[in-house]
């Protein structure tokens, strides 16, 4: 496959800072990573890159995935795609850790390596160490050309275009995008049905007009991250597909705004965290329309319990928020695909009406590629 990143050039196409213009991008990068990869006659993918045939990936027992920061969050939601529709074991770890606990490498796992700018050395370092074990690794990248697509054995380009912000987020919805087609395409191999291949397909295709949607929803987002703007330290919960979605959220918040942001499993809060809640400590949570949707408002309860702020992120309002932000149903497998863009914005509005530096922010490079 070839890439057209000529369609989105390095200008700044009239927005204030890069941030903007590349969260603003997402329904047509989206379109892109989608384009000329669905097969409807079998309801499954082409992913001609990955140099995998069927029956080696039949044999495929367990997915391993590597990444750092946000492309190891968009592998989180990888793992459980992978494990949800193809029903292989996978999980994600940060390749900074993976890499130096010598890791046991077993010939029947896969390994992905996840990388936007594919020269992440820590993520780099975790694809040689374990080419040099004899381990089969796949990258799924945004550069092309770079050095972890080069040293793969094959893999997938996510097609986000060109990402300058320091801060990632068009190349992280596109990433997970990326894992869902893996996921499908995989699963079509197994035991993934014709209908259910055909669901995810006909969810896949909303995503860029339900992106679109959400982005129309700005000037709400804005006026809320004023709201919150104020608080010295925000937590985000969220259940099984919602996690690592509350683990993105607040890593965005604390880059660009440098609020201390902390991330927990919902059911994890009365494990511990419940006791720093109280009014100064605002929750974001993430609540789906899904099987879990019971189970995550008892939580609401209990913060409310506790007199803490709530703003959810849902498919409908929910009572006992102060606020929610409600975006576009997907098919439930998709949804932190949409979940996690509202949440990009709030980063955003908050961190300018900090008046903080949103494309540089301090301390951090675009790429790391020292050890
Ligand atoms: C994202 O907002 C970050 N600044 C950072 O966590 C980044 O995702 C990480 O360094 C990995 O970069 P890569 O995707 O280019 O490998």
């Amino acid at each position: 496959t070839t890439v057209e990143w000529e369609a989105e050039s390095y200008d700044m196409g009239g927005h204030d800072t890069y941030m903007h213009k590349e969260i603003s991008e997402q329904a047509d990068a989206v379109d892109r990573v989608l384009r000329g990869r669905i097969d409807d006659r079998f309801s499954t993918v082409h992913l001609g890159g990955l140099n995998l045939d069927a029956r080696e990936a039949r044999g495929v027992r367990r997915i391993k995935i590597l990444g750092c920061g946000t492309s190891y969050h968009a592998g989180l939601i990888g793992a459980g795609l992978i494990e949800e529709l193809a029903r292989i074991p996978a999980d994600a770890e940060p390749a900074s850790e993976f890499r130096y606990r010598n890791p046991v490498v077993d010939p029947d796992t896969l390994y992905v390596a996840v990388s936007q700018s594919g020269e992440t050395y820590d993520v780099l370092a975790a694809v040689q160490e374990l080419k040099r074990k004899g381990a089969r690794v796949l990258g799924v990248v945004n550069v092309v050309g770079s050095a972890i697509a080069r040293e793969a054995d094959g893999g997938m380009y996510v097609h986000a275009g060109p990402e300058v912000c320091v801060v990632s987020t068009k190349c992280f919805t596109n990433t997970v995008v990326a894992f869902a087609l893996l996921a499908l395409h995989l699963g079509r191999i197994r035991d993934l049905s014709v209908a259910d291949g055909k669901r995810i397909i006909d969810g896949l295709r909303k995503l860029p007009e339900q992106i679109g949607r959400i982005l129309e929803t700005e000037a709400e987002i804005k006026k809320l991250a004023e709201v919150y703007a104020g608080a010295q330290s925000m937590m985000f919960i969220g259940r099984v597909r919602g996690y690592p979605v509350a683990l993105e959220a607040s890593l965005k918040l604390k880059e660009i705004s440098y609020i201390h942001a902390e991330a927990y499993p919902a059911s994890e809060l009365k494990h511990g965290p419940l006791a720093l809640i109280e009014p100064a400590l605002p929750t974001v949570a993430i609540v789906p329309d899904d099987d879990l949707l019971e189970k995550n408002r008892a939580a609401l309860e209990e913060i409310k319990a506790r007199s803490g702020r709530i703003l959810a992120i849902a498919h409908r309002e929910q009572e006992r928020a102060d606020h929610t932000i409600v975006v576009p149903k997907n098919e439930n497998e998709l949804d932190p695909i949409l979940m996690g863009i509202p949440l990009q914005l709030f980063a955003y509005h908050t961190a300018l009406a900090m008046g903080r530096d949103i494309d540089k922010p301090r301390n951090l490079a675009k790429s790391v590629t020292v050890e």
